[in-house]
């Protein structure tokens, strides 16, 4: 039987729209509700308790909309939150499994690298998924700090000023590493591809979440039948916790979309 209701996804802040864009190619009929926590935004650098509690609140927010199923596209809160499952009464999908498994999918030598907020990278959740599948794999992690304040910034491009020369920071050391497949392991580092991929070299796959979550999504949907009936055409719907300009800007860029198409509204997520 078809499911009408709307997919629920939920980010630190607007780097979960690349995941939504992928998933408006793989599903175009689809009703799509983004939360965007740009309130509280960034959540890498905080506690677990502290991301643990926003990503409850931030699911309790997308319950209350009556979704079918809960997407954290936020490389974070997959990484640290592990009671969000159980808790939720509808299907949940983090973005940790559908990378590793596009990682170890990709890899030809075994050596795999994972970019992610320093909460990411500390909760090595990438690595045990990747070993799990591929347990003579070799896992290569940083953490990349500075990376999402720059794409929040606007500075994403190689000739932005100094972005090059911070990606260089991290990445020298892995490029010696002989690796061919890199997960882009935060939202929003899809955006850094050109810059990563100039540094790292053509021969080393990049894995960006998005595309492996949207088909996972979408795979999920298609085997429980709750996919919508297409009679309506698919939209998204976009919240967030501080309305700015510069998020419908960012917003249309990162969808492909005019701004005065999109329609942002801001909710209070603290009082969940
Ligand atoms: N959405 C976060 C992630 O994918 C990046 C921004 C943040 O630190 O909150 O890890």
């Amino acid at each position: 039987m078809a499911d009408n209701r709307p997919i629920g996804i939920f980010d630190s802040g607007l780097g979960g729209l690349t995941v939504v864009k992928e998933l408006i190619k793989q599903l175009p009929n689809e009703q799509i509700l983004y939360f965007g926590d740009t309130k509280r935004v960034p959540y890498g650098t905080k506690s677990r308790e502290t991301i643990s509690l926003f990503a409850h609140q931030d699911a309790a927010f997308l319950l209350s909309m009556d979704v079918k199923m809960i997407v954290a596209a936020c490389g974070t809160v997959s990484s640290v939150v592990e009671d969000l499952p159980q808790v939720l009464p509808v299907p949940y999908m983090g973005v940790v499994e559908n990378a590793a498994r596009a990682a170890v999918a990709a890899t030809r030598n075994g050596r795999i690298g994972v970019l992610g907020t320093e909460a990411t990278i500390a909760s090595g959740a990438h690595k045990r998924a990747i070993l799990s599948i591929l347990p003579s794999a070799t896992v290569f992690t940083r953490a990349c700090s500075l990376f999402v304040p720059l794409v929040e910034a606007g500075w994403y491009r190689p000739e932005d000023p100094g972005v090059m020369r911070i990606a260089r920071t991290y990445l020298d050391d892995l490029c010696k590493e002989g690796l061919d497949t890199l997960i882009l392991g935060c939202t929003h580092y899809p955006l850094l591809s050109q810059v990563i991929e100039g540094i790292m070299g053509r021969q080393v796959t990049l894995i960006n979440m998005g595309t492996s979550t949207a088909a996972a999504v979408a795979k999920r949907l298609k085997v429980t039948d709750s996919l919508c009936d297409g009679t309506k055409p698919g939209k998204q719907s976009l919240f967030v916790s501080d309305l700015t300009d510069s998020f419908c800007r960012t917003a249309s860029v990162l969808l492909g979309q005019d701004a005065q198409s999109i329609s942002v509204k801001q909710v209070e997520i603290d009082r969940l």
